[in-house]
């Protein structure tokens, strides 16, 4: 049937019918709030390159944690910064690095949380890379040792959930193994399974002073060009033990997310990353678009890709305005 019988605006009357027939829902139960911490003692520094986004120490960011918690939002992903970095990134796995003593203020506060840390070395090691170094190269397999390190240091912690974002291969079975035989078998894995080599981290990278020191992320992270790869670098994850997979950065991978979603049985999470969510900003700030309107399509819009968490500096924003 076509016109004049069927008639699109029909369903678009009002802001009720509107409501009533949106195939798409956001809703606060899906989002992560990333978060950054330091050492220190009450430091709240403002992270320049990032809008609203701070570095927090273990008691601030635990004072913070239960802001978030109050939103309703689930869960937090942790970032340490500002450690002392080194060759191996020993304070990746440091019982008392920034990231442990988060988790153990945080927990202490027996919040309606999961704590979930990012699993990486970037941020560590004084080449910035991703893994370790030799012979000039970042090596696959001496890195895989130092990541089962550092999550079993953040389980120990008290961690609900870690989330390895290196994309060295084979590192999700090696985590996976050194957790279950420190008996830590009810501690999650969301791999970082299709993370690209994208220009959109940018402003993380001022975050975290992860900026690489020689060379790029092109040797380990996904080419822009490789969708076919993508997923089957998320079948050879959830093989080895991955309990959500993840597609980052998100608006430019929409399509990844899509075919993710079709494939695969298992939580697919999006990662709506630092020069994602400071487009908006710089686009609002030069008033080209109105920030709140843009925000929440860019999340509905990852949504209906067929994303089931979405990870987001957004958070707050979007639950104060979806709890309203
Ligand atoms: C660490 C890591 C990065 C991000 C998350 N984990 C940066 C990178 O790979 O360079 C980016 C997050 C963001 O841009 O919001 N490997």
């Amino acid at each position: 049937m076509s016109f004049p019988r069927t008639r699109f605006r029909r369903l678009r009357v009002n802001k009720t019918m509107r409501r009533m027939v949106a195939e798409t829902r956001l809703s606060v139960d899906e989002l992560v709030y990333p978060m950054f911490v330091c050492p220190g003692k009450q430091t709240k520094e403002p992270i320049e390159a990032m809008e609203n986004c701070f570095r927090f120490s273990p008691d601030l960011a635990a004072k913070e944690a239960a802001k978030i918690a109050a939103l309703g939002i689930p869960a937090i992903l942790l970032f340490g910064t500002k450690e002392k970095k080194d060759a191996v990134g020993s304070r990746a796995w440091a019982a008392d690095s920034v990231v442990c003593q988060a988790i153990s203020k945080i927990k202490s506060k027996t919040l309606e949380l999961l704590v979930i840390t990012d699993v990486c070395l970037c941020a560590y090691t004084d080449s910035g890379h991703c893994g370790v170094i030799k012979d000039k190269k970042i090596n696959n397999d001496s890195t895989l040792e130092v990541l089962a390190k550092m999550s079993l240091a953040h389980a120990k912690a008290g961690a609900d959930m870690v989330a390895p974002s290196d994309m060295m291969d084979g590192r999700v079975g090696v985590i996976r193994e050194a957790l279950d035989d420190e008996g830590f078998v009810e501690t999650a894995i969301m791999s970082y399974s299709s993370k690209f080599a994208s220009a959109f981290y940018g402003p993380f990278r001022d975050a975290a002073q992860s900026t690489p020191a020689f060379g790029d992320r092109k040797t380990y992270q996904i080419d822009p060009a490789c969708g076919r790869q993508a997923i089957r670098q998320m079948a050879a994850d959830i093989e080895q033990g991955a309990d959500i997979v993840m597609v980052k950065p998100a608006l430019a991978y929409l399509d990844i997310i899509a075919k993710a979603r079709r494939r695969f049985d298992v939580p697919i999470a999006a990662y709506n990353v630092s020069g994602e969510y400071m487009m908006l900003h710089a686009a609002a700030k030069a008033g080209l678009l109105d920030l709140q309107s843009a925000m929440m399509e860019t999340l509905l819009s990852i949504k209906r890709a067929g994303a089931d968490i979405i990870i987001t500096y957004f958070a707050p924003d979007v639950a104060k305005i979806l709890n309203k």
